[in-house]
């Protein structure tokens, strides 16, 4: 028995066909034929561009990408030469051009299918999703040490002005002079208005009751919500996926996230929804395969965008909005979305954010289960 074949049988042993092992792969793997049309694909080609498997095989490889012409050409002489060739920090601009394009390391193996056909095997392996991941995950420990900050700040303020308040009560009850009563007053007022702040804060602090649910009961309970707060000249629509699985979460922490993000939207939309212009909340659900999370790699997670066609914001401040009591608003305190992050934290998922002005998607990554890959 030749080697490859006892690896097969090793597999086979394993309970794990070849294509199941190609779909835990984080590198792309595809196989193109003569004429540059996907043949196969991995699931991490599905995630690169964004696709299933179902609509992407049968596509030409070169039609999917911007720059195509001069890619097909290379992949052309390849399939002429059987020459194998790598080519490092390929810029596939895969969306319109106001998309960043994507940064692969793209290796061309040319081969024979069975029936004798020239091939290509092509291994793609993104560079800025690896080095994205590395920075997010540097990211989601600063927003939670500064988070952690204050809401140890919030925590000791917490207590004194409890027995402030307590104190200037038992001094308003002993006091007989209305005018010095009003001074009583001002106190009490004052610190009910600080507790409140104060218990902003802290955020929610119960623990997570997780129960197996689903996603859209989430979501329809924030457009409930939302739509009762009545924003006229602004339009909340919806476009899910119903095939989604269910999930164990807190729903209630959820919402709460969810609400938040829907909110920001609602707000940057408010001055170009009073100027007749128009002003659009799409919310979506959506499965999105082979994806990373922190350290961990999920086989499937739960895709939640919210997206805005407001005045976006400036990539400056994209990177500072989750950071606690960053706020670009007069009104804001700044605690929305560090909020959110924490919850879906919480839920071993996280929060991502993509803007520019008329396209800003808040998009919520959340495992099925948490803890488990
Ligand atoms: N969809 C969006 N479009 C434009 N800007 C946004 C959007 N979402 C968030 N922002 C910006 O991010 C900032 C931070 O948002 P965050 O929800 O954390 O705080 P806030 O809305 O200012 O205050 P709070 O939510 O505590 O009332 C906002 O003030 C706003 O400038
Ligand atoms: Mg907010």
């Amino acid at each position: 028995m030749s080697n490859r074949m006892r690896q097969d049988q090793a597999l086979t042993t394993a309970g794990l066909g070849a294509a199941t092992l190609l779909d835990q792969l984080a590198t792309a793997v595809l196989v193109l034929d003569g004429g540059l049309r996907m043949r196969y694909l991995n699931s991490a080609t599905e995630m690169l561009f964004g696709a299933s498997a179902r609509r992407l095989v049968g596509t030409p490889l070169p039609g999917l990408v911007t720059q195509g012409e001069s890619l097909a050409e290379r992949l052309l002489e390849a399939l002429s030469s059987e020459a194998p060739y790598t080519e490092r920090e390929l810029n596939l601009q895969l969306g319109s051009a106001a998309d960043a394009p994507v940064v692969v390391d793209c290796m061309v193996t040319p081969m024979r299918l069975g029936n004798g056909a020239r091939a290509l095997l092509l291994e793609l392996h993104q560079q800025d999703r690896h080095m994205r991941i590395s920075r997010d995950e540097n990211l989601l420990t600063q927003q939670q040490a500064s988070r952690a900050v204050v809401r140890g700040l919030a925590h000791e303020i917490k207590n004194p002005l409890g027995g402030l308040r307590g104190a200037a009560q038992l001094l308003d009850a002993e006091l007989h002079d209305p005018e010095l009563q009003d001074y009583t007053r001002v106190i009490m007022e004052e610190a009910d208005r600080l507790q409140q702040l104060v218990d902003t804060l802290l955020g929610p602090n119960l623990p997570p009751r997780m129960r197996e649910m689903n996603i859209h009961q989430v979501m329809e309970r924030v457009r409930t919500l939302v739509a009762a707060e009545g924003h006229p000249g602004i339009t909340v629509r919806s476009d899910y996926d119903p095939s989604l699985p269910s999930l164990v979460a807190d729903p209630d922490q959820l919402i709460q996230a969810v609400l938040n993000i829907v909110r920001n939207a609602i707000e940057a939309l408010l001055s170009q929804s009073r100027r007749g212009q128009p002003a659009e909340v799409v919310l979506f659900t959506r499965a999105q395969r082979q994806f990373t999370i922190g350290h961990r790699r999920h086989r499937l997670v739960i895709r939640v965008d919210v997206v805005d066609n407001g005045p976006g914001i400036p990539p400056e401040f994209v990177e500072q909005i989750f950071y606690p009591m960053v706020t670009g608003r007069a009104e804001g305190t700044g605690l929305g979305l560090s909020i959110a992050q924490d919850l879906i934290g919480r839920h071993g998922g996280m929060i991502e954010c993509q803007s520019r002005p008329g396209e800003t998607r808040f998009s919520i990554f959340l495992p099925l289960q948490q803890g488990e890959p």
